[in-house]
């Protein structure tokens, strides 16, 4: 695999201070990636609607060490305000391993600054945005360092790979609506080093698709992915399971660009069920679902069999339910949340998101 075009060549030392920053999104997977090699390789191929209002907002102020400190990765973290120390782990293990591709790291102390959209542990994944962000500001520096000239399809490549490197489902929130991570036969250009735009004509139906995020379960997760990711070594069904995920998208691959929404649906909700499933029969076994998640999972059924309706759920490694609908269903839909499923919340609390497009500079 060619990781050698990640390694920068003819980069300047700067002396003066460098700030940016950046909004990027969180994504919700409609075909699933669960089990990874090292580093940090998926085991099947995914694919995820970008998110436009659940994001992360970053600041780095990049200080020029002098020469003779150049030994270490030096960062503060700061969220929402505050130092966070109990963060800082997993962003030194990210910077550790993309070290060899982002040299100037070593040449700076960073000042990280975040926040998200998002309530403080809401169950939404803060990973994604937040290895993205991090990622497309370590890129505009490199763009400001760099002596040649870098595309913006560089830039988001790069930053996408980088972003794998932090959290796989990361790779996923640089651009938008959709996005396709792992090799895959029916996705042109596609990579297990990083994600791609889908690259084929979407059908009229999926444009600005919504995502209602209901929070059943706001607490702290039992079992955290990068544990979940690692039971799927020797896991009795694991070969089955990366084999229908490919599977599941060369199907969704058609769906899209045909805007077939029955097999939409059909597609989506089985991923969300296996990615459960591979939970439940793992060893050792966990359930990340709560009764409220069957509550609404049952009430999304009788709604859809009694209205024909063509709202469906998916759910990512929690307890949260995510409602997907075409745009034109909103009205409906959100009355139908608000009168049998924010009950199923925690304090009725639901988020109303939508397809969006990717990173952005501020
Ligand atoms: C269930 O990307 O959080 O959301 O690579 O260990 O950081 P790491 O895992 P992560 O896993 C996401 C799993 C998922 C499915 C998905 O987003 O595809």
């Amino acid at each position: 695999m060619n990781t050698q075009q990640f390694i920068p060549h003819s980069l300047q030392r700067k002396l003066e201070i460098f700030s940016c920053t950046w909004k990027t999104p969180s994504n919700i997977a409609l075909v699933k990636y669960w089990g990874k090699t090292a580093p940090q390789i998926p085991k099947n191929a995914s694919i995820s609607f970008t998110l436009s209002k659940s994001h992360t907002i970053t600041t780095i102020n990049f200080t020029p060490k002098d020469t003779s400190a150049t030994e270490e990765i030096d960062f503060e973290l700061f969220f929402e305000g505050k130092k966070k120390e109990d963060f800082k782990p997993k962003i030194a293990k990210f910077f550790d391993r993309i070290q060899e591709y982002c040299p100037y790291l070593f040449s700076y102390n960073m000042m990280i600054s975040s926040e998200n959209s998002f309530p403080h542990s809401s169950g939404i994944a803060s990973s994604a945005s937040g290895m993205s962000a991090i990622a497309m500001c370590l890129m505009s520096l490199e763009r400001s360092l760099s002596n040649t000239e870098i595309s913006d399809e560089f830039v988001n490549k790069k930053a996408s790979f980088l972003a794998r490197l932090g959290s796989g489902s990361a790779s996923r929130s640089i651009e938008g609506p959709l996005v396709v991570w792992g090799n895959h036969l029916a996705i042109e250009g596609s990579s297990d080093l990083f994600g791609v735009p889908f690259p084929y004509k979407v059908h009229e139906v999926f444009n600005n698709y919504q995502d209602a995020i209901l929070l059943v379960d706001k607490g702290e997760k039992q079992v955290s992915s990068t544990v979940g990711h690692d039971l799927m070594h020797n896991h009795p069904f694991a070969t089955q399971r990366f084999q229908q995920a490919n599977e599941n998208l060369a199907t969704i691959t058609d769906i899209l660009q045909q805007g077939d929404i029955d097999l939409f649906i059909n597609l989506v909700e089985s991923e969300a069920l296996s990615l459960h499933a591979m939970m439940l029969t793992s060893s050792p076994y966990f359930i990340l679902m709560k009764p409220n998640t069957l509550e609404i999972i049952n009430a999304i059924w009788r709604f859809r069999k009694d209205t024909g309706s063509k709202l469906c759920f998916t759910l990512d490694a929690g307890a949260n339910v995510h409602v997907l609908y075409p745009e034109h269903e909103s009205e409906n839909v959100l009355q139908f949340i608000d009168n049998e499923l924010s009950m199923f919340c925690q304090k009725n609390h639901y988020i109303c998101d939508s397809v969006g497009l990717g990173a952005v500079k501020l």
